[in-house]
């Protein structure tokens, strides 16, 4: 009887025993976390020793750069951003970190960019493997690669039907969407040569700047990164689905009629225009990777999709910023500058040879604000602590760990860009050697390094 009565008490009891337990092992992690992880010297948020969720929840909102931004003003130069992040603000990490000679991979984050099961360069992770693929794509966005005539011209065209879109609507222009347009047919004719997009005069494929651009990409690329074999499980399911109805199989994050395009453009080119064209990037990697089109197309298309919204949303927030009435005296700095090359101006097009804009020290100093002031990758770009661990700008983080800097943080350092949230071109202009060569680097659009930007010229 007496039996019968304690096993019920015990059993009565266990669930509160069992939540105790629970609970002293949680609070045993948490003090763990606090006192012992790698990171818990790192100065942050206190709980951000303990949790990621804290950043996940501000990556999902899309305010992570925003609040990492506030990290640093709070914190300094080196805040902990997760149990196994650190970000870091300043010129001794940049060069720790991104310099030419660091061995650091980029982190799976990138693994959401990778297109037709295939790692590219901007995608490759590791530095083997990265130069291996840039090899191959390198010279095509070389200075003298796109100086050269049959190249060169072909922007100028763009460029004459943007302008003339202008004309043709005097009052009002959505200068975001044209302004895209015309960056995807520049880069989808250097890829694709003849087969490129030709979106500024006419209406076919105008639809792959929404499927570049929206905003409803970044959730779903979140999802991806964290939750990626749940992701790739339903992905599996819809793609036997769009392969039952006859359609691409691929998974492509961005939507399939940008997935469809760059491998239809591919295919395409190689039974149509490889023996022609000889100058297009589409040309040069089927001589490498002959017998392989999705390697082809994706290394292809991802330069697609790092060139056109960035190109876009720089010339957009520029002619943005220069056409508010506060700005006009940026505008009217420039006309002048602009009028003093009056003859070199073609009368018809509108446009002049870049060779002689390119000596403008307005033009070349309003370029750099509008690309300083709001860049247009302003987030943090991970990689990942080599074997061995690191000492990065005088800390030491484990092998394994994420890091990062954020040209959105590095461009608004007070003492390197006083007053860094007005748009000033003239502070390009600066006489100080010291200042402008401080600006110069932190000036972060293009990242640095072994895997800056290959647009970049
Ligand atoms: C204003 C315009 C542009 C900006 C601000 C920009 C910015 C960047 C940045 C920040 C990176 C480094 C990304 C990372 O490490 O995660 C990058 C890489 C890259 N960009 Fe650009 N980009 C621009 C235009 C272009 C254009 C026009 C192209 C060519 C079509 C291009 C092709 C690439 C490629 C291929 C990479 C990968 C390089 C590598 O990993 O070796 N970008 N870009
Ligand atoms: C760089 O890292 C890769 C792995 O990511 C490794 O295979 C390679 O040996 C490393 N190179 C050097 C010089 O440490
Ligand atoms: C990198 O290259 C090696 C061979 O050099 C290969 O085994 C490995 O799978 C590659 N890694 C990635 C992420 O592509």
């Amino acid at each position: 009887m007496v039996g019968i009565l304690s096993a019920a008490a015990v059993a009565h009891q266990s669930p509160t025993v069992l939540l105790v337990a629970v609970g002293a092992l949680f609070l045993l992690f948490v003090a763990h976390r606090l006192l012992f992880s790698p990171l818990a010297k790192i100065p942050g948020p206190w709980f951000t020793s303990i949790t990621s969720l804290w950043i996940m929840y501000h990556e999902f909102l899309g305010d992570r750069t925003v609040i990492l931004d506030a990290l640093h003003s709070k914190y300094g130069d080196i805040v902990r951003v997760s149990p196994t992040e650190v970000s870091f603000n300043n010129a001794e990490a940049l060069k720790d970190i991104y310099g030419i000679k660091s061995n650091y991979s980029k982190s799976h984050f990138y693994d959401m960019f990778v297109y037709y099961d295939e790692r590219n360069t901007f995608t490759s992770l590791d530095k083997p493997n990265h130069t291996a693929k840039k090899r191959l794509v390198a010279d095509r966005y070389a200075k003298s690669y796109v100086m050269q005539d049959a190249v060169a011209e072909k922007i100028q065209e763009h460029a004459a039907n943007f302008m003339f879109q202008i004309t043709k609507e005097p009052n009002a222009l959505d200068v975001y969407t044209w302004l895209h347009y015309y960056a995807l047919d520049c880069i989808t004719n250097h890829l694709f040569g003849s087969r490129g997009t030709s979106t500024l005069t006419k209406p076919d494929h105008r639809e792959l700047v929404y499927d570049l651009s929206g905003v409803k990409h970044r959730t779903r690329l979140y999802m991806i990164f964290y939750f990626g074999s749940l992701m790739s499980l339903r992905e599996r399911i819809r793609s036997t689905w769009r392969w039952i109805l006859g359609n691409s199989a691929q998974f492509h994050v961005r939507g399939s009629r940008l997935n469809d395009y760059g491998k239809d453009s591919v295919v395409g080119f190689r039974t149509g225009e490889l023996e022609k064209d000889t100058i297009s990037t589409c040309a040069k990697l089927f001589k490498a990777v002959p017998n392989n089109d999705n390697q082809v197309a994706a290394e292809c298309m991802d330069h697609l999709v790092a060139g056109v919204d960035t190109t876009g949303d720089a010339m957009c927030i520029t002619m943005w910023r220069m056409s508010t009435p506060e700005y006009s005296h940026v505008q009217d700095r420039l006309y002048e500058e602009l009028k003093s090359i009056e003859h070199f101006f073609d009368p018809v097009t509108g446009t002049a040879p870049i060779g002689e804009l390119e000596k403008l020290p307005y033009l070349d100093a309003v370029i750099h604000e509008g690309l300083r002031w709001r860049a247009p990758v302003p987030m943090t770009l991970f990689r990942v602590v080599p074997a061995g661990g690191a000492n990065i700008a005088g800390k030491t983080i484990p092998a394994g760990y994420t890091v990062g800097c954020q040209a959105y943080s590095l461009h608004r350092k007070e003492d390197v860009f006083p007053n860094p949230d007005l748009f000033d071109p003239t502070r390009w202009l600066a006489k100080d050697p010291h200042q402008l060569s401080a600006m110069k680097t932190h000036f972060w659009p293009f990242s640095s390094g072994a895997r800056m930007c290959l647009g970049h010229k």
